[in-house]
């Protein structure tokens, strides 16, 4: 053999014994190049790109605390809510491992809300990170559908009548309505059949998904690269060794930061978990303590504090039909951002106010609808609702203008350093 043969990549190395065993095999030593040690990324990071590894770590927190969970758990109308208690009380840790996943759950979407923030901060979105963008909202139209199937899985009231507004809503829908309505159910009402259905899309079938669409997701960014909050592409200015001039290698420079948010993270995870694991009914609403009852329906219903953003949209269309339409064009609008923004520049530090002042209105609005959602649908509520709708709205269907409009900052030549 010569040892041209036994070459693997690494720079003036040959290496030998398991590891060029198995990198004749399977390019393991390529993959952690391209990916790792020699993928580099702009030296001005700051900690708004930190959420996308948190958002990684938490991924594998649900799938390992979702499998032990489904080990005590009972997918039956019959069993369901007591195999629930039946973990928080006699299961070894089961109250651990349930408080783990279910405080993961909400700061899975305080973590993605975040790191779609970045995304507007610094102009993720724009050319030439439009399929990065894409594959990011459908993880995140994936991770809702993850999360409204876990949440009838206990069998709950809020599970039981949560699912039942949700899924009638399909009912808007007219001639097919109805009949998609029952066939989502796979009954007429929302019962021991909806519940297994759910629980195999819940446990198999969407985190499939999800798994696959991050890795889309990762690939798609290391072909284009991160962005720079400084609004330059480091790609664009290469030293003579080949590498961006601005950039560091993502280990162990951007793996080293990433440690130290991982670990703030497990801070405030962990003191959720064991200090307030129902954060005052926001992450596990009271109404859910008690076993599902089909005749009784709760006072007030309203869904988990991350999706009520878009149920106070529903809530503040007066038809039905409309409502359901204007909350799914809320989510859709955010999929063509990449092609609304007009803009010649991609970070906040160079846009002009204009831009600053909608992202603004936008993040105000985002959070009262938020607010609105958990509140009783009274006169006065649902007119702030409207108003708020219409600011959200407007981010979008304005954007094309005000970003042409915005008197922006010359695009720098190189990253500055902020001390
Ligand atoms: C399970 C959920 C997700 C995971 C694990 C994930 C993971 C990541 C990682 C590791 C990065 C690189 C580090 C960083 O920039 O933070 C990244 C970048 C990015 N993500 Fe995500 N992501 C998720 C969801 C989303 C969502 C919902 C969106 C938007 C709709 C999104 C949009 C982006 C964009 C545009 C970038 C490039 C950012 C830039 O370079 O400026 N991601 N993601």
């Amino acid at each position: 053999m010569s040892s041209t043969e036994n070459e693997i990549g690494r720079p003036g190395g040959v290496a030998n014994g398991l590891w060029g065993w198995l990198n004749k095999r399977f390019p393991a030593e390529s993959i952690l190049n391209d990916h790792i040690t020699d993928y580099y990324a702009s030296k001005s990071l700051n900690w708004w790109y930190v959420f996308g590894s948190i958002a990684m770590l938490v991924l594998v927190i649900q799938l390992v605390t979702g499998l032990f969970l489904t080990m005590s758990y009972k997918p039956s109308s019959a069993e369901a809510f007591a195999s629930v208690e039946y973990i928080m009380r006699d299961v070894e840790w089961g109250w651990l491992i349930r408080y783990l996943h279910s405080t993961g759950a909400s700061l899975f979407f305080v973590v993605v809300y975040l790191h779609m923030f970045r995304g507007l901060l610094y102009g993720s979105y724009k050319k030439p990170r439009e399929l990065v963008w894409i594959f990011g909202m459908l993880i995140y139209m994936a991770l809702a559908a993850e999360a409204f199937f876990g949440y009838l899985l206990p069998w709950g009231q809020m599970s039981y009548w949560g699912a039942q507004v949700i899924v009638s809503l399909f009912g808007a829908i007219p001639f097919l309505g109805e009949s998609l309505v029952e066939w989502i159910r796979g009954d007429f009402f929302i019962s021991d059949i909806t519940l297994n259905r759910f629980f195999a899309l819940h446990v198999i079938a969407l985190p499939l998904v999800l798994i696959m669409l991050v890795a889309a997701h990762i690939l798609a960014l290391h072909e284009v690269g991160s962005t720079s909050p400084d609004g330059i592409e480091i790609k664009e200015r290469k030293g003579p060794d080949g590498k961006p001039v601005d950039g560091i290698a993502f280990h162990p420079y951007h793996t080293a930061k990433d440690l130290v948010a991982w670990t703030a993270f497990f801070f405030v995870f962990l003191a959720i978990v064991f200090f307030a694991p129902e954060m005052g009914g926001y992450f596990l609403e009271h109404a859910n303590f008690e076993r599902a009852d089909p005749l009784k329906t709760p006072e007030h219903i309203a869904p988990v504090w991350y999706f009520t953003p878009f149920y106070a949209i529903l809530r503040a269309v007066p038809d039905k039909l409309m409502g359901v339409i204007m909350m799914g064009a809320a989510m859709v609008f955010l999929f063509f951002l990449p092609w609304l923004d007009r803009s010649p520049v991609k970070s906040i530090r160079l846009r002009g106010w204009m831009f600053k002042l909608a992202l603004t209105l936008f993040v105000i609005s985002f959070i009262a609808l938020g607010y609105l959602g958990t509140q009783p649908a009274t006169t006065v509520y649902t007119w702030f609702a409207r108003l708020f709708t219409a600011i959200y709205f407007l981010f979008f269907i304005l954007m094309p203008w005000y970003t042409k409009m915005d008197p922006v900052k010359p695009i720098p030549e190189r990253v500055a350093y902020h001390g």
